[in-house]
Parts: structure tokens; sequence; C-alpha cells
């Protein structure tokens, strides 16, 4: 699509998501001819910074950028460079916005950039409904001449109370159609194509319902620790960092029923009903039997000495906020009866993976007696990241005599597509939005549902009667008991293994 000249006001420009993501991203854009003709960057935040010295921080001495920029003609570095402006917004955000609103209505006629706007809050939660009202008072959401829009980063609530407050304040002076919640896990490109491996082939979905599927496994593992968020992070917890948002937006995909077409409002339609038919657990004992957290200790990984959760910077000595978490749950729907959903999230294991496994139920009836080929070991597996692909499992026969069974491999990679064609998520996600394609950002009713389910087991965890927070070694699969959350002989695949 065409995207209309336009202006974008990033709040919190100083902070280090503008500098790592969004400038990087905008500038690949710019190098693909993405950008409108007419495009300016307004970083807004609390430090008193020139232009010139916010185009140095995120532009021209931006580490960030230095591996995109290299073998760039200078004129074309400083050509991107020249777009960004930036202006100070007193001590709380809540100040100084006529002082803003002039700057805007300044660039936007020195540029043209036709009164279309992004409002991008790269800042605390806790400031999005004071800046969203100054920016009404200054009839910054008024779309009689050009668009408004509001991108707002996560976390979305802290909780189902605090989310719903969150999308009442906004919607008070933005219209639902003009929020864009960003969830970067969308703007993955195996994430999107969770979608077209379901809905535009006819190999996968007949078999993809309570029929044919024994159970849905899905890992997010992370080999770095907490770094440098640890005072964030020990607030949050992996349920509310990575579970909430990322894993329950993949749950979403893989649930939910085919829409009848792509537009945003049908897809995200879908999805809401998906989310809604997650079984939510009430009661101790249920919560008890299918929620499994850890918290990573002190271990070395490779030679090098890595730190406890408890000894990073930020995290509090007593610290009972969960590194690790696993949960087992079901979808009340026609299609998902009784197939158990696990799903695992988790800091400092052995290597950086996401996948789904979609674990199919073993054929009726055995014909053959000799075989390698162990229940449920035919599986679908779409890797998200890294090695991005598909890997399908089956059975084949070992040449010769008889009839021996033995397993192979269907495998795909990803990168045998144009790899140089492949948007960072950010960029798709940024590009989306200046076109006013919400498809791929979460709704209201989509972040509330998937609290719904989330805030009875975060109850729990901080105030049930005796949960345990199980340690494990850093560098390992996580706590011992997070295998007891597996029904019968079932266990994690071990993502490592092929
Ligand atoms: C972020 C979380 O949303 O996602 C981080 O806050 C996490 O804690 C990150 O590390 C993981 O993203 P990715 O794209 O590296 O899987």
């Amino acid at each position: 699509g065409k995207t209309a000249n336009q202006m974008l006001v990033i709040f919190g420009a100083s902070g280090d998501l503008t500098a790592r993501k969004l400038v990087p991203s905008l500038y690949n854009l710019y190098k693909a001819n993405q950008l409108p003709e007419n495009f300016v960057v307004l970083g807004v935040s609390r430090s008193n910074l020139t232009d010139g010295e916010f185009r140095k921080k995120v532009v021209l001495e931006s580490s960030y950028l230095e591996n995109k920029v290299k073998g760039d003609a200078e004129e074309v570095i400083t050509t991107f460079a020249d777009k960004f402006f930036y202006e100070d917004l007193g001590d709380d955000y809540s100040k100084e916005y006529s002082k803003l609103a002039t700057r805007i209505s300044d660039l936007n006629s020195k540029y043209e950039t036709g009164e279309n706007y992004i409002f991008y809050l790269s800042t605390p939660p806790s400031l999005y409904e004071v800046i969203a009202k100054n920016l009404s008072e200054q009839h910054l959401n008024n779309e009689k001449n050009g668009w408004k829009r509001i991108i707002v980063e996560k976390p979305f609530g802290y909780s189902l109370k605090t989310a719903k407050n969150l999308n009442a304040g906004l919607q008070k002076y933005f219209k639902e159609t003009q929020i864009y919640r960003i969830d970067h896990y969308l703007g993955k490109e195996t994430v999107q194509n969770l979608l077209v491996t379901r809905f535009s082939n006819s190999i996968f979905e007949p078999l993809w319902n309570r029929n044919y599927i024994h159970h849905v496994e899905i890992t997010n593992a992370e080999r770095g620790g907490v770094e440098k968020r640890g005072g964030y992070y020990d607030k949050s917890g992996a349920l509310r960092d990575m579970f909430q948002n990322h894993l329950l937006q993949i749950v979403s995909l893989i649930v939910m029923e085919p829409p009848i077409d792509a537009s945003a409002l049908e897809i995200r339609n879908e999805k809401v009903k998906a989310l809604k038919s997650l079984r939510i657990m009430r009661d101790e004992e249920t919560l008890f039997k299918n929620t499994v957290r850890g918290q990573y200790l002190a271990s070395v990984i490779d030679g090098e000495k890595v730190k406890g959760y408890r000894e990073e910077e930020g995290v509090d000595p007593n610290s009972k906020t969960e590194t690790y978490a696993a949960i087992k749950f079901y979808v009340d729907n026609w299609r998902w009866k009784d197939v158990p959903f696990y799903v695992r999230t988790a800091k400092r294991m052995p290597t950086k993976v996401t996948e789904v496994v979609i674990h199919f139920k073993s054929p009726h009836h055995q014909v053959f007696k000799n075989s390698n080929l162990k229940n449920k070991d035919n599986q679908l597996i779409i890797r998200i990241q890294p090695d991005e692909g598909i890997l399908i499992k089956f059975g084949v026969k070992v040449p010769g005599q008889g009839f021996k069974v033995d397993r192979a491999n269907l495998d795909f990679y990803y990168s045998s597509l144009a790899k140089n064609n492949v948007m960072e998520a950010y960029e798709r996600l940024l590009l989306d939005a200046m076109q006013g394609d919400a498809t791929l950002y979460a709704r209201a009713d989509e972040v509330e549902a998937a609290w719904e389910f989330v805030d009875p087991i975060l109850n729990y965890w901080e105030n049930g009667p005796d949960v345990n927070i199980y340690g494990y070694s850093a560098g390992v699969w996580g706590p011992t008991n997070s295998d007891d959350l597996l029904e019968g002989n079932l266990r994690w695949r071990n993502p490592g293994e092929n």
C-alpha cells in the first residue's frame, strides 16, 4: 500500500527502544524506499536535547545503526538524520503540551506532513492516559484534517484490572480504531506464517482438531538472563513479560477458527473468540496441578559463571518472581475439547528457541509391530526462531526385509526463501501502522481476554497457600517439577534434538 505523508512523534525518545529498535527499523524502511516523501520524526522526552544532539544520539553516533549504515554514502545517512527533530516536555509528561502542539504544527507546515500523526508511546504505561488526555486537549486526536494514531508498547497492564483501566483511559481520548497495541511477536514472519500454514493448505487444517491432535506444546526459551532489566523484570516475571502477550498471541493463532478473510476485523474477531475459549483455572487444586514456576540459580554455562536471578542487579534478594513458567490448559470449544496445551517460557535455558509442536495421535491400530515410531511421534514442529521453518516427523520403512519402521524428518527452512526480504518485526509493524493496517496489533478485547486467563494464575502464585517457586540451575530446561505437569509418559521435547 501507499504510505501517506506523516509525522511520527515518539514519546520517551531518549530511551533505549528508540535507538535500539525504532530508528534501525526506520532506516531499513528508508533504504527500501518505503518512507513517504514527506516524513518527519519528532522525538519527545524529558531530557534536554537539541535537534542536533538527538540526531547524533539516535542516528549519527548510534551503535545500533553502525552495521546498517556501513558502506552507505554520508549523504544518504545525513539525509535520513535530517528527518529527526526533538522537543523536551517538562518533568512529568503532564505539562507544556501547548509548546509541543506548536512545534508539531510548525513542522507540519514546513514539511507538509498532511496533519497525519502517529504518537508512539515508548514510556511507562502509567503515562499513557495522561499523554492521551493532553494530546486530546490540544486537539491532536482530531481527524478532521489528516488521521491521528497512537501506538502503545508493552507491558499493557499489570493485571486484568489495570489493563481494563488502561484501555478505558486511552479510549476516553482516542477511538479504538486509532489505537495500535504493539506485540513484536506478531511482527515475526514465522508467527504470521502460522496463519498461512493453517489456512492456505488443505493438508494440515483437516487434521487440526481433537480427532487427530493429541496435545500441543509451545516452548519459548531464552539463553540470556534478565540482563540490565532486573528492576522492571522483578515486578513483572515470565507470565506477565512473555506469556500474557507473546505466547497467548501464538496460542490464539493456533487455536482460532478460519477467518472469513484476512482483514484486521475478521482475524482479530477470531483471535478474541479463541482467547475467550481458554478454560480459566479458578480453584486452587487446578491451579496447583497445572502451573509450575521457577527461578534460575547461579551456575556455569560454557565455562562462564552466571549469576542466579536473586543476585541480579535490581532484583530483590528474596524475590519470588518467576523466570520460568509452565502452564497446562484446555480450550473449551468444539475443535479443541480435551486437548491439553503445554506452554512454557523461561530465561536462562540451554538455548534460545521458540517453537510450536503439534503432537498427533497414534494410528488407531498398529499394523507394524517392529517400529521405532513411538507413541505420538507424528509431529508438526513450527520453528518460530531461530532456524525459522517447519519440520514434519513421520515414519518410514527401513529398507530391507520385513516391515521395520523408523522415524524420518521432512524439514523446510525459511531461509531457503529470499532471506534479505525478511523484514524485522518492528519494521513490519511500524510500516503497517503508518499505512493504517491494524491486523498485527492487539485489540482491546484481545488484551483483556488474555488477561482474564492469566489473572487467576498470577493471583494464585502471589497469594495462594504454599505455592512453591522451584530453583533450576541456569542453563538447564527448567525445574524438574515441570515434568510433573505432563500427562502419562509424555515429556517436553528437547528443541535441540531433531
Ligand atoms: C520482550 C521481553 O517482550 O521479549 C523480554 O520483555 C524478552 O524479556 C523479549 O527477552 C524476547 O523477544 P525475542 O524477539 O528476542 O524472542
